[in-house]
């Protein structure tokens, strides 16, 4: 089988394993995830495609938030998946770093990436996880976990850990001040952080509307 008919088969596979998920962790985000980052890996250029489709399409294969909290099952499951095929080890290690590297781990928790591939592939991740297509997934995450939407006396936290940043349980609105409104200055590549500048300023908007219409009143 070549490079492509791999990349192929994960599609069919990962189409039919995360269609219909409802908490913004379906198949059309590895979809985005995997064209956005081809696109970035294209205008950075340099690196190895095949494991940067590969990672885009494989990083969330079992995320520690629909696990149990098994931050080590994903590299496990990403190996047993491509070991279905002839890949050279080189780049098997290389994409199960991705997917074991990858995630948001605390505002105060640094994530950084081992190949450029990598760098590639969470920036392409964490573009999907802001702006419009962000805001939606957010919510409909919170709602999947049973979080109120907002509540204003319980204040954002500055995670400092892992452990303390996946148990939480605070309102999704507290996410954006988590995470979300972070991930512009945390990304790897200028072609990432070019786009990104649009999706925050759009985020930004929600939130002021966001608090406008919490308080409003219509006077005559
Ligand atoms: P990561 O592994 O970096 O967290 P994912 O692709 O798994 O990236 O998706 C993260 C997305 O899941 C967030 O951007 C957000 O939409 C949603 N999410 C994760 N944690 C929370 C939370 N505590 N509240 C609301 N949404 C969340
Ligand atoms: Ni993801």
């Amino acid at each position: 089988m070549n490079e492509q008919q791999i990349v192929e088969q994960t599609i069919t596979y990962f189409k039919e394993q995360f269609s219909g998920e409802s908490t913004g962790h379906d198949w059309h985000h590895l979809r985005r995830v995997w064209s956005l980052a081809k696109s970035i890996a294209e205008a950075e250029g340099n690196m190895d495609l095949f494991v940067v489709e590969m990672g885009a399409l494989l990083h969330d294969i079992s995320d520690h938030k629909f696990n149990g909290g098994d931050e080590t099952l994903g590299g496990k499951e990403a190996e047993k998946f491509l070991r279905q095929f002839d890949i050279a080890e080189d780049r098997i290690f290389k994409i199960v770093q991705i997917v074991q590297e990858i995630s948001f781990k605390g505002m105060s928790v640094r994530t950084p990436m081992s190949s450029p591939e990598g760098a590639v592939v969470q920036d392409a991740d964490r573009l999907d996880a802001i702006g419009a297509i962000g805001i939606a997934r957010t919510f409909a995450y919170g709602g999947a976990k049973g979080r109120p939407i907002y509540d204003p006396l319980i204040k954002p936290v500055c995670h400092t850990s892992f452990a303390a940043y996946k148990t939480s349980s605070a309102p999704t609105l507290n996410h954006f001040y988590e995470k979300l409104l972070h991930l512009k200055d945390r990304l790897n590549t200028a072609t990432a952080h070019k786009e990104a500048i649009r999706r925050q300023d759009f985020m930004e908007d929600f939130l002021k509307q966001f608090y406008r219409d919490w308080d409003a009143q219509i006077e005559d």
